[in-house]
């Protein structure tokens, strides 16, 4: 039992669907300017007493019914989350709750964009190291609720949704390698710049709303990811070509189409969501994934490479085979 195996995953979506049209009635944007600079063209929107935990919850449900794993032999929950229901406790313990687990350890995971891939690479830990057998991993997001909704530059980049997997103990390969880096220094690039203890008096004005150096922001993004694809496939004495797929952090296609280059792989190797999908933070990875599992593209015995950039700077990868 050496490997840490993904048995089942899980998708959901908020239903209101938010076109850039309809956001061109709101700010001074257009269809052709998002699709052409972020390759987005919609975005899910949480209602309005829909949160990230209701989000959650259904894509854990599909991803348990995947692996047909009963919620009770989960024995670890992972939340990557920006956007908790509440400042406590965390959102992995109120799906704990919503599952009916009761016992076992649950935390969110804070990395922004690449959050999920940090909880994925904890939960590996847990279960090579032999303290879980199955770990539920769900990145799940309500962007909608941090995003200045009067910001042309920022408010046409980001969707709602959650996604999930089901991680368990195996002898068959699994999780090859994680790799989690960082760098605060550039905390200011892509921020919301006020919280519990710093400026809390402007908790919910505009500084508790997403702030980003975009152009900063892409390059730093394409040349990090190029350094972290060749760590990745170093570490595991691989050669581009042993790739089948990449999953990439869904936040444009301009630094997908960087990264899949970077790999020598075609548009067809790479699953791109964020037409639909928008950039939905830490649950960007899982839900595409699940979308391509679901879809029949990835199968099993399959080399799988996720990866993502985010605030912070956070930056990781984790290279499996499904
Ligand atoms: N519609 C129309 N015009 C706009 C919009 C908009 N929605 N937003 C900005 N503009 C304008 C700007 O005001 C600017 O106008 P000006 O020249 O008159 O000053 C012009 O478009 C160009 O702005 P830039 O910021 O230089 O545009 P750029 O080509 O860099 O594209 C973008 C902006 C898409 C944000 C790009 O920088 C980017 O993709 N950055 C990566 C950031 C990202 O993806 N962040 C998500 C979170 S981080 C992550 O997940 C990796």
């Amino acid at each position: 039992m050496n490997y840490a195996r993904i048995l089942g995953t899980g998708g959901f979506l908020p239903a209101r669907v938010v076109t850039n049209a309809e956001l061109a009635l709101k700010v001074d944007t257009s269809d052709e300017w998002i699709v052409s600079r972020t390759g987005i063209r919609e975005r899910r929107v949480a209602g309005a007493h829909e949160t990230t935990c209701d989000l959650a919850e259904q894509a854990a449900r599909r991803a348990l019914e995947a692996a047909e794993c009963a919620a009770t032999d989960i024995d670890l929950i992972i939340v990557a989350t920006t956007t908790p229901d509440r400042i406590f406790p965390s959102t992995a313990c109120l799906l704990q709750d919503r599952l009916g687990i009761h016992g076992p350890p649950a935390f969110d995971v804070q990395a922004v964009c690449t959050g999920f891939i940090y909880a994925l690479g904890i939960a590996e830990k847990f279960i090579k190291t032999g303290s879980a057998k199955r770990a539920l991993v769900v990145g799940a997001e309500t962007m909608s609720r941090i995003v200045n909704w009067e910001d042309r530059s920022t408010c046409v980049l980001f969707g709602d949704g959650a996604g999930a997997v089901v991680l368990g103990a195996s002898d068959q390969p699994g999780i090859l390698s994680s790799h989690l880096h960082a760098d605060g220094a550039y905390k200011d690039l892509l921020t919301v710049p006020c919280g519990v203890s710093e400026k809390p008096d402007q908790w919910r004005t505009a500084t508790g709303q997403i702030t980003m150096r975009g152009n900063e922001v892409f390059r730093m993004a394409v040349t990090t990811l190029d350094a972290l694809v060749g760590e990745t496939l170093t570490a595991n004495g691989l050669k581009q070509e042993d790739v089948r797929w990449l999953v990439p952090h869904q936040a444009n296609t301009r630094i997908i189409a960087a990264t899949a280059k970077r790999l020598g792989l075609s548009m067809d190797q790479v699953i791109v969501t964020v037409d639909r999908h928008g950039n939905t933070s830490g649950a960007s990875i899982p839900l595409a994934f699940d979308v391509a599992v679901r879809d029949g593209r990835i199968q099993r015995g399959d080399i799988v490479l996720m990866e993502g950039f985010g605030g912070g700077f956070t930056w990781g990868s984790v290279l499996l085979k499904y």
